[in-house]
């Protein structure tokens, strides 16, 4: 099944659009967070996560349709519905029933296919043995390559995640990254320094970012709100595009056995 995103980057043209000053949305949900329970499950996803733990999701993680995520995606993150469509969609074939409109947060940690992959920014491998929690030392390694910046610009954040991704190739003899997962991971790298920066010039806040991905919290106490200029499946493309356009000369950017 195809669905790489960079079907979807050739319909676009690049988007250069203002931004806004942020206006202070209503966020009460905020206050209502909470770590999961032994019998909630979670994602390799730290928006979704972080959407649970705040209760814009069902904090279980369990049943999730796209009524509920593109609610909880406007509400929590002001990502527009396209682009959580687009992405839930994807979700949804984690479900091992065929055609199920709903999925489980776990069922996101099936390896290669539809989302998950390899050369993750705060996981380790599937080869590993655990591609579903937050590990310090994949962190750390991602972290030292932005190093020296309080900001993380489009080109910062395409040359440390396609540096970050190769170094982990090095480590893992079974690395597999093909154009749809490479795919999800620019597309994962773009929503990342939309939400916590600005949708069309990126510029994310670098301790919002740790914050956000060791305490799967959005970090509101830290002066981070929900942009009023939303992201969604325009924004995201034109910033994949300008992450292509920034990617670091000599770094391979796929790797394994490729289909022809
Ligand atoms: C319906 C919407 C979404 C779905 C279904 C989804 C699903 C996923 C999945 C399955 C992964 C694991 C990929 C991997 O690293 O192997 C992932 C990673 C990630 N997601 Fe989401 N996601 C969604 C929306 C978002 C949004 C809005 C953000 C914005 C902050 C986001 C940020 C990330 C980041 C930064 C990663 C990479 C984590 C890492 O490399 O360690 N996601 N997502
Ligand atoms: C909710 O999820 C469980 C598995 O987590 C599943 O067995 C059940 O059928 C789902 N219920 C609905 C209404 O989709
Ligand atoms: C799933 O959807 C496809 C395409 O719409 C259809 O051909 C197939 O029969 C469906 N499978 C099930 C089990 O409903
Ligand atoms: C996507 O977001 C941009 C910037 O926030 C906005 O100008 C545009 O109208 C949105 N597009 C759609 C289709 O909602």
């Amino acid at each position: 099944m195809k669905h790489s995103i960079s079907t979807i980057v050739a319909a676009f043209a690049f988007a250069t659009s203002t931004s806004y000053a942020m206006p202070g949305l209503l966020y009460p949900e905020h206050h209502t967070w909470s770590p999961p329970t032994d019998s909630d499950v979670r994602s390799p996803c730290p928006c979704l996560n972080s959407l649970s733990n705040h209760g814009f999701l069902p904090h279980s993680g369990r049943n999730l349709t796209m009524d509920k995520l593109i609610k909880a995606f406007k509400e929590g993150v002001n990502l527009g519905p396209d682009a959580t469509t687009f992405a839930g969609g994807l979700a949804m074939k984690s479900n091992p029933i065929p055609n199920a409109t709903w999925f489980d947060l776990d069922m996101l940690d099936q390896h290669n296919f539809p989302i998950e992959h390899d050369g993750s920014l705060s996981r380790a491998d599937a080869y590993f043995g655990n591609n579903h929690d937050f590990s310090p030392e994949v962190w750390g390694a991602y972290m030292a390559r932005l190093e020296g910046h309080e900001i993380i610009s489009i080109e910062l954040a395409s040359k440390a995640r396609a540096e970050h991704v190769y170094a982990q190739s090095l480590i893992n003899p079974e690395f597999f990254l093909n154009e749809d997962l490479l795919g999800d991971s620019l597309l994962e790298t773009a929503l990342l320094i939309s939400i916590f920066g600005d949708p069309a010039l990126g510029n994310a806040k670098k301790s919002w970012i740790e914050s956000f991905f060791r305490n799967e919290r959005f970090p509101v106490s830290e002066g981070w709100e929900p942009r009023a200029d939303e992201a969604n499946l325009t924004t995201a493309t034109a910033m994949i595009g300008k992450l292509q356009a920034s990617l670091p000369e000599g770094v391979p950017i796929l790797f394994g056995n490729q289909p022809e």
